[in-house]
Parts: structure tokens; sequence; C-alpha cells
């Protein structure tokens, strides 16, 4: 009945706004619905001091609300609270029945009966899961990563979820750092359309259609630059790259309509980002007039305490709120000491109602105060999880995400007709890790591993010998009992080798367990784990036809492999249908044309690592020289670098050419490349453009990614790729503290990676 009174008061008050034309709320972002704007008007109107700090405070539930509270701890204590109307969102509260019970303790018992906001982490997929973000970026396929989050979105919401916590948006340089699987790697520019894909995903057209969710852009901002690539570690970072590297992505997910910013973990300049006004107030909300809102991260609101600028919750909630973080996520500080901070006047009030319309406007954009459970409907939970298609486009964008690093002499695609493989390693029939880290509602063991994907499509002419290799086994990590590379223990080994000597060709499946990386699982060392190579290099002794097939999270260093076996394919944690996409891969079935979306490394030591680095003073080119930037034992360069993948056929570019080679504010620059399938094989390519600033008022880049095409060439076919290049594009935050681009002379660079170029000089003239 309360919601009743909500729709109602909307209705009589559409009508008001109507007659009046009047827009009580704009904002410099995306246009604010006015309807919604004056019923948030009524209900805030409505609510008590304690009320409206119920909206701003998240709990985190992973109880069973269908059975029994759990006694003790602060259990109790949040249903207590739900039902007084003092929480506004809960997470970790899944599953249509749970969330409608959840929800009716909200509904039925508070006095406004305002109705709660389910959030959870659904990153790659609710129940069917995809590849890593990781992983599907390498696909540089921005229509399938979109259906990726779509799908994950009906799933989610099925099953009562009205808020995603993704996509993790924030660049990522540093291999030792866990969450870079999460995340669309080191490129602002791809990492930006990515961000814009998924937030469409997730969100689709219309956030009141019950089969999309809310999206989340996190973290704001520069977490992904923690020292060290220690998760949670302090980050220096200076406001140049945070404009021109950082925020490009998260800028890209506002212009995409994400409704929700989460912050981030870390510090930036000595501010702890929950409690820092600039990016939370100023850049995003004034300067990017983003009118959802700030959720913190898990307990960052509390952790100002042990970052050491808040003495107490109290002035760690006082900090908080006044610096735009409008929501509280499990620091239990906003319920506790927000109200008295209003009273004694040291929390305007103005700046509680900025952040309680903002929560609330969300929820009417959700349509749950038309009806609260919406989203909870069982019927729908089971006939939408595990889809068919969901499994099919996950074996899709699988095979569209591995990227092929090495093939000599065509070992790869296999012959059906070949007679007798050795799948060997720890990973190969392993159905846990391809499901990676952040796997939401996955059950465990359930993908299709490798093993069992080869078996299902190979041809009768094949027999398959299986070995392990070394064990997964409960190792050294001391969580939860996790399975890991096994260190030390050969005993596998006798079996692998005799398998080997058998096969007409090896496939290995070593690289990561799935918990290796993720939140907290940040690593000194990124190369192959336990015994691994060992096992590479005694089987190669037997057998060297050996295809590496790398299953991982991070970019790894694995040089012996890269300069002895014949063939590496990476193919990441790739979901359910792990097994059948790399089986499409290794029999040719399908042609890889992932590119890599971070540089892969030859050593840790070089870590961060990325190729649009600056020049420094003094760029290392020639060998041998000693005062020049550079490593006296081994090179600057990465093993793979960004934009890297091979295919089972050949392209050819031709010379680029150049509509003209002065730009200005008034032309454009059209860039054109005819690329030519030389080979015997249908294939994709991924066209990429990049562009070097010669003479900036800060310093460049040496290379930009600008802009890229996705090709399928036919043998013997060509096309003739065409880029429009403006002024804008070459835009930049500059001396002058704002974005624009400067006139002077720059590089244009066409090619298959980062590193394989042909240039071309241009120049931006300046504005007449
Ligand atoms: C902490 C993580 O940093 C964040 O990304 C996640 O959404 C929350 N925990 C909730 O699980």
């Amino acid at each position: 009945m309360k919601t009743l009174t909500y729709l109602f008061g909307g209705l009589f008050l559409f009508f008001l706004v109507l007659s009046c034309n009047n827009t009580p709320y704009q904002s410099g972002a995306a246009k604010l619905d006015p309807v919604i704007e004056k019923r948030v008007d009524s209900l805030l109107s409505l609510m008590n001091l304690q009320e409206k700090v119920g909206q701003m405070t998240q709990y985190n539930g992973s109880w069973d609300v269908t059975g029994p509270i759990p006694k003790g701890g602060d259990n109790e204590m949040k249903y207590a609270h739900i039902q007084n109307g003092m929480v506004g969102s809960m997470l970790n509260v899944v599953g249509s029945n749970a969330t409608r019970k959840a929800q009716e303790l909200a509904v039925n018992d508070s006095r406004l009966g305002i109705p709660l906001l389910f959030g959870y982490d659904v990153v790659h997929g609710y129940k069917t899961m995809f590849p890593l973000p990781l992983a599907e970026a390498a696909s540089w396929d921005l229509a399938a990563i979109e259906r990726s989050a779509r799908m994950a979105a009906v799933e989610a919401a099925s099953a009562g979820l009205h808020w995603t916590f993704a996509p993790m948006v924030d660049i990522t340089r540093d291999a030792r750092w866990g969450r870079v699987m999460e995340g669309a790697g080191e490129d602002p520019y791809l990492g930006s359309l990515i961000a814009a894909a998924r937030v469409k995903g997730f969100q689709g057209d219309d956030l009141s259609d019950k089969q999309t969710i809310a999206a989340c852009a996190k973290h704001f901002a520069g977490y992904g630059f923690a020292e060290g690539g220690r998760d949670y570690n302090t980050v220096e970072i200076n406001e140049h790259t945070l404009e021109n590297i950082v925020f490009p992505p998260f800028k890209a997910a506002l212009d995409a309509g994400v409704a929700t910013v989460m912050n981030s973990f870390n510090e930036i300049g000595g501010q702890p980002v929950t409690s820092n006004a600039y990016l939370q107030k100023e850049v995003l909300k004034e300067r990017w007039g983003f009118n959802g809102f700030v959720v913190s991260d898990w307990g960052t609101v509390a952790e100002l305490i042990s970052h050491g600028v808040a003495e107490n919750p109290k002035a760690a909630t006082r900090m908080a709120v006044n610096a735009g973080c409008d929501m509280d996520m499990e620091s239990l500080a906003y319920v506790n000491e927000l109200k008295e901070l209003v009273e004694e006047g040291s929390v305007p009030m103005a700046n509680i109602d900025a952040a309680v319309r903002r929560i609330l406007r969300l929820k009417f954009q959700l349509g749950l105060f038309e009806d609260p459970y919406r989203y909870s409907n069982p019927a729908a939970e089971k006939q939408d999880l595990m889809r068919t298609e969901h499994l099919e486009a996950a074996r899709d964008i699988g095979r569209k995400s591995i990227v092929l690093l090495k093939n000599e002499d065509n070992i790869l695609p296999l012959s059906k007709d070949i007679q007798t493989i050795a799948v060997i390693g720890p990973l190969a029939n392993d159905r846990d890790s391809p499901l990676g880290s952040w796997r939401a509602k996955a059950t465990k063991n359930s993908a299709v591993s490798l093993l069992e994907g080869l078996k299902e499509t190979a041809s009768a002419n094949t027999e398959i010998l299986y070995a392990e290799g070394c064990k997964l086994a409960v190792g050294k990590r001391s969580f939860a009992n996790e399975l890991t590379i096994n260190q030390s223990d050969k005993s596998g080994f006798p079996a692998a080798i005799a398998a080997a000597r058998r096969a007409d060709v090896v496939l290995l499946a070593i690289g990561e367990d799935a918990w290796q990386t993720g939140e907290g699982r940040s690593q000194m060392d990124i190369g192959l784990a336990g015994v691994q190579e060992e096992l590479l290099q005694a089987v190669y002794k037997v057998n060297p036809k050996v295809v590496v097939v790398l299953m991982n999270g991070r970019p790894l260093t694995f040089n012996w492999a890269a300069d002895n076996v014949p063939a590496i394919v990476e193919a990441w944690h790739l979901g359910h249908m792990a097994g059948m996409s790399i089986a499409d891969v290794l029999w040719g079935d399908y042609n890889p044309g992932g590119k890599l979306p971070m540089s892969f490394p030859y050593h840790v030591g070089q870590c961060p690592l990325y190729y649009n680095h600056k020049s420094t003073g003094r760029p290392s080119t020639e060998p041998g020289l000693v005062f020049y930037s550079h490593y006296t034992d081994g090179p600057n360069e990465a093993r793979f670098p960004f934009g890297f993948g091979l295919s089972y056929t050949n392209f050819s570019y031709g010379t680029p050419s150049l509509s003209t080679t002065r730009l200005t504010n008034d032309n454009t620059i059209e860039v054109s490349v005819t690329v030519t399938n030389t080979g015997e094989r249908k294939g994709e390519e991924v066209v990429q453009l990049y562009v070097r600033d010669l003479v900036g008022s800060v310093t460049r880049p040496v290379k930009e990614l600008k802009g890229f095409k996705k090709i399928e060439l036919a043998p013997g076919g060509k096309e003739t790729v065409s880029f429009t290049l403006t002024a804008q594009d070459l835009a930049y935050y500059t001396a002058n503290k704002k974005w624009e681009a400067e006139a002077g002379d720059f590089m244009l660079y066409i090619g298959t990676n980062s590193r394989d170029v042909q240039e071309h000089p241009f120049e931006l003239l300046a504005a007449q």
C-alpha cells in the first residue's frame, strides 16, 4: 500500500509537471526524468533523518533469508535495521526467494516501505560464466562483450538482483596486481570502448526493463596503480596520468549512462579516495555532471581510520559524506554516526538530501516503487539461468578471446586425422579453474575442461591420452582450502612422459589456478607456479611437438616455453565453455584472432610494463649503451606486446595513405590501408591505428591507440580499412590543465600490433 502512495503521488505530479513544464533538477549529463524527480521530492519530504541515513547504508547479508537468522554477530541487528527503514541496500543477498524475503522486511515492516536495492558482483556472469573480463578484452569485439554483459544481466535480474558492481574499468599496467583479470587491460582508448559496451550490456536501453540491472563503474579512482602491484596499496599518481589514462574509461562509462560509481581503497596524494572531494564531487559530479550515486568500496569509510586521516568512525563518516560518498558499504559507520553529525551541524542536511536523492532516483528508475518484487521471480530464475543460448554465447566469446602467441611450422591447427594426442598438465582436465575468480553463483567444477572439450569434438580417428603431470592440490595459500598448482610433487611426471612419448602432439595445459588472480591475489612472481616448467621440459625432451595452452588471469612470464616450444595458445580462464572454445581453436574450426590487451613481460622486474609509456630524456635505442634508460640484464620491450596476436592465416599490409598530412580544426585526415589475407584460411584481423604527439606542453606517450577495426577476410581477400582522424582525437590534458589538441608534428602508425607498424608523419595546424 505504501508504494502505491508514491505511485499515485507520481501520477499526480506527472500532470503537474506537464502543466508547468518545470524541470526541477538539471545536470550536465543525462537528462533527468522530471516525473521521477518529483516523486523523489515527494518521498524525501516524508522521510526523517534516520530514514535518510538508512538509504545511505548498505549491509552485507550473506545469510539465507529464507531460513533462520544466524544467531549472534551483526545479523539480528541488520534484520531489525531493515525492518526499521535503516537500510537502503544489501549486497550478497541473491536468488529470487532470498531477495523477496529481504524485500518483504523492508516493504512491509518499515514505516515508509522503501524497497531495498540488491547489489552483487556479477563480474563475468551470474550462473553462466563467460570469459574473464581481461580475456574478453582480448577479443576487441565490442558487440560480443556487450552481449556477454547482457546475458549476465538477464540471469542476475532473474535471480532478484538490481545492481552489479561491474564493470571494473581501472586501467591495469602491473601484472602482479591480482585484479588485472577484472579489467580491460592497459589502454585507455580500448578500455573506454569496453567500459561503454559493458555498461550498455548490463543496463540495456532502459533500467526499468525487468531484464536489465544497474551497472557500477569502479574503482574511482587510481586503484589499478597500487604500488608494486600489491592490492590495496598506496597509489602515487600525478594529475596528468590520472586525467589522460585513468579517467577516460570512467568518463566513457558515464557517457554510456552508468547508474553508479564505486570509490576505491587507495589514497591519492595523501587523501584516501573515500574522503576525497576532488574526485567524488568535483570531477565526477560537478565536472562530468554524474547524477547517479557513489557507493564506497567495502569498508572504505571505516578504513579512513587505518589510513590515518580520521581518528574514529564519526570523523570518518563526516569526511566521507562531505566528500561525496553517498552510500556506505558495510562500514556500519553512517548508520551509527551520521544522524548525530547532522544534528550537531558537521554534516549539512543538504549533503544528506543530495545523496538520498541520488539513491532514490535509481530505485524509481528500476521500477521498484511500482513493484518491489518485480525482479524476484522464481519462474524467470528457473528459465533464465544457464540458458542454452548463454552457453553458446560463452563458447563463442571464449574462442574470440583466445590469443595465438606462437605457431611455428603451422603446428596448429591440429588435423582431425591426427592419431594420438597427449593432453597433459594440472589444468588439462580441471573443471574449476576456467570459471576464474569473481565467479558469482557458478557451481564449483562445472566448466567444460580442455580434455572434455577435445573428446567431444575429436574425430573417431584420434586417440586422446591424458596425464595430469602435476596436481592441483590444497597448497600453500592459506585461504579456504583452495586448490593451487602443486609446488613440488613430481610423482605424476613418469605417466606424463610416457603419454608424450606415444603421442603425435602434446597439448600441455598450464598456467594459473582460478584463485591466483582476483581481489587480494597479488603476486611477486608471475612465472609458471610450482613444477609446471619442469613438467614442460620433461615432456618436451621426449616429444618436442608441444602446444602450450595457457590458462591464466594475468600476463605471465614463460620464456623457456616461448623460446622452445613450437606453439603457444593464450586461453585465459574462459568460463563454462572453456574446453569447447579451446578445442574449436585447436582443431581450426575457429581461426583465432584475439589480440593482447596487456603487454606480457620477459620478466616480472619490468612491471609495470605498458606500450604507451613516455620517452624519457634517455630513450634506449642502441644496444651496448650504458647511460640510457634500460636494464643491464634484459630488454625494455615486452615479450609479447600490447595488441599482439597471430592467426592461422597471414595478413599483409599495404602502404598507408593519408588524405592530407595537414590536419586543422575544420578538416579530417582519412587514413587508409589495404589489408590482404595472403594465407589459406579465412581469418580475422584487428587493424590498429596509433599516434604519437612528438612535442607536447607536457611529455607524451610514445604511442597511443586511436582506432581499430576488426575485419574478416577470406583467403586471397583484401579490404581497404579507413579511419577518420580529427583534431579532437589528438586532445589530451595539457599543461593548461584542460583537454585540448596542441598544434605541431605527429607520427601516425598502422599495424597488426603496437610494435609492428608502419609510420607516417602529419601535422596539426594551429587554429586560424
Ligand atoms: C570489494 C571489491 O573491491 C569490490 O570491487 C567489490 O564490488 C566489493 N568488495 C563487494 O564485493
